[in-house]
């Protein structure tokens, strides 16, 4: 195949690969997303214009192939310049908002189908990427929605993909949530958030603080990745839905045929 081996991998990682491409980055300090040359580093402006123009070159707008066509998303492509280039030449860290990961999209189907789990309510979207699942909340009807993500260029992407869906942006927050204390939220929402074993500790103390202190119900989206089957979270959760994967979704996540809406029970 000819496709170049830095996107290939990142793309379809499905959990080892980019975990290992991940940490193999981190350890050996090469410079894969050489911020150092970014000129939006740390701006945290989710309205950067130079950005914007950044973005809207080098993704493509999209709503097929995932399980939820109604949702307009800038994702990166076949199409698009850099999922052919050079790994290390893409100018920004890991694109995670790129890709419309299969946890996300079965809990935005989730949510799409059934409106009465969030219509009026306060959710908050955590590991956003791409926005999808905050903007199914949403259009299913939720009141106060607050999507979270620890990327700043994530901010300007969930932003930029409330615009293609005629949606009023909601408030983005660009944190390690995790660092924070709980606010109270109706309905905590994790699509595909439980790839590496610390952040799925972390996640799960998080979240059990907070289902304890306000009796929050908490939604995860995941399509069977080691770190979540295998974790002592399993424990406390009920399957609410589960999903069959289209195609195109299937091909950049080589192995997973499903994808799984669970609520966590602590
Ligand atoms: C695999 S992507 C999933 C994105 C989206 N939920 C979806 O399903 O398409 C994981 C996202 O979590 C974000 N993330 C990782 N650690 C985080 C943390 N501690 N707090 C908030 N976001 C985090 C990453 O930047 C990335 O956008």
């Amino acid at each position: 195949m000819a496709l170049s081996p830095g996107w290939r991998v990142f793309a379809s990682f499905p959990v080892n690969r980019y975990v290992v491409l991940w940490k193999a980055v981190r350890s050996s300090g090469f410079p894969l997303f050489p911020c150092g040359h970014c000129p939006w580093r740390g701006t945290g402006s989710l309205l950067d214009p130079e950005m914007k123009v950044f973005l809207e070159e080098n993704t493509e707008v999209t709503s097929s192939g995932s399980l939820t066509p109604e949702i307009q998303l800038r994702l990166l492509t076949p199409r698009c310049k850099f999922w052919w280039e050079r790994a290390d030449l893409w100018p920004l860290r890991d694109p995670y908002w790129a890709i419309y990961w299969p946890g996300g999209q079965a809990l935005s189907r989730y949510l799409l189908d059934n409106p009465d789990v969030v219509r009026g309510k306060s959710v908050l979207d955590i590991g956003s990427g791409c926005g999808a699942t905050a903007i199914a909340a949403k259009m299913s009807g939720a009141l106060r929605i607050l999507a979270n993500d620890i990327d700043p260029i994530a901010g300007m992407a969930i932003k930029l993909n409330c615009e293609l869906n005629q949606l009023n942006p909601f408030p983005i927050l660009i944190k390690n949530i995790l660092d924070l204390e709980q606010d109270k939220w109706d309905l905590v929402v994790l699509g595909d958030m439980f790839y590496d074993e610390d952040l799925a500790d972390s996640l799960l103390q998080w979240l059990k603080n907070c289902s304890e202190a306000h009796r929050t119900q908490v939604l995860i989206g995941d399509p069977g990745r080691p770190q979540f089957s295998g974790h002592s979270i399993q424990h406390q959760l009920h399957k609410v839905a589960e999903y069959s994967l289209p195609e195109p979704t299937r091909q950049d996540n080589n192995g997973l045929t499903t994808s799984t809406v669970w609520q966590f029970q602590p």
